[in-house]
């Protein structure tokens, strides 16, 4: 199953994605809001659990290709938060992408098309996003999907230790109703 916008395709990964995928993953630049950059191995086993995703779902972390520009250049969609926190259980929408499709307007457009699959055809209600607010490249593409955010939805990653500079989240939200602000 594979989504298209004006410049990208979003589509199921494939093994010439692997080592693409790994290179992005152990950039400091691109990994720099995260604990630690990838392995190879670390890498590798996260393809093989999105792709177990779109299996169980239908639905997940798409491959993003740039058509007759670049076959790779990272990856968004809609995936179940993997942890416990006031807001679960919930669909969220993430995206990474290598430093060289930042500042083109990607990772948004690649969002829109995963937001309107997820309220059109997985008929979600809602789909949030989250990150740390030092992220604010990332929050600004949530803003630019017309997310909001209610400091009172604020929380700690639970995955992180107490005292971790990365622990505290922001959270924007996004209601199916409000597709019409996409
Ligand atoms: C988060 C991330 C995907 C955002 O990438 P981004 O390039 O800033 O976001 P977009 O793809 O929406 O591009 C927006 C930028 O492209 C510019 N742009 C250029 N051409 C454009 C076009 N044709 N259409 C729209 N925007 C365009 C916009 O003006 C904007 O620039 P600005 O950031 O200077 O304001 C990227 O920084 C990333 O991969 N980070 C590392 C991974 C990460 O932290 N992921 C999130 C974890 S929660």
């Amino acid at each position: 199953m594979e989504l298209r916008t004006e410049r990208l395709l979003l589509r199921r990964w494939r093994e010439s994605d692997r080592e693409p995928f790994a290179a992005m993953n152990s950039d400091p630049e691109v990994m720099h809001h995260f604990p630690a950059p990838s392995t190879r191995q670390e890498s590798d086993a996260f393809i093989d659990r999105i792709e177990a995703g779109f299996d169980i779902w239908g639905f997940g972390l798409w491959a993003v290709e740039v058509p007759g520009v670049a076959e790779f250049i990272g990856f968004t969609g809609i995936w179940p938060v993997g942890f416990d926190a006031h807001f679960t259980p919930a669909i969220e929408v993430g995206w990474r992408l290598a430093r060289a499709g930042w500042g083109r307007g990607y990772a948004t457009e690649a969002a829109r098309a995963a937001l309107e699959f997820g309220f059109e055809q997985a008929g979600l209600e809602e789909i949030v996003s989250f990150t740390i607010p030092a992220n604010v490249r990332s929050t600004a593409v949530m803003e630019r999907l017309g997310m909001t955010h209610d400091p009172t939805d604020d929380f700690d990653h639970p995955n992180l230790p107490a005292d971790s500079p990365l622990g505290r989240h922001v959270l924007y939200r996004k209601r199916a109703d409000a597709i019409d602000r996409l």
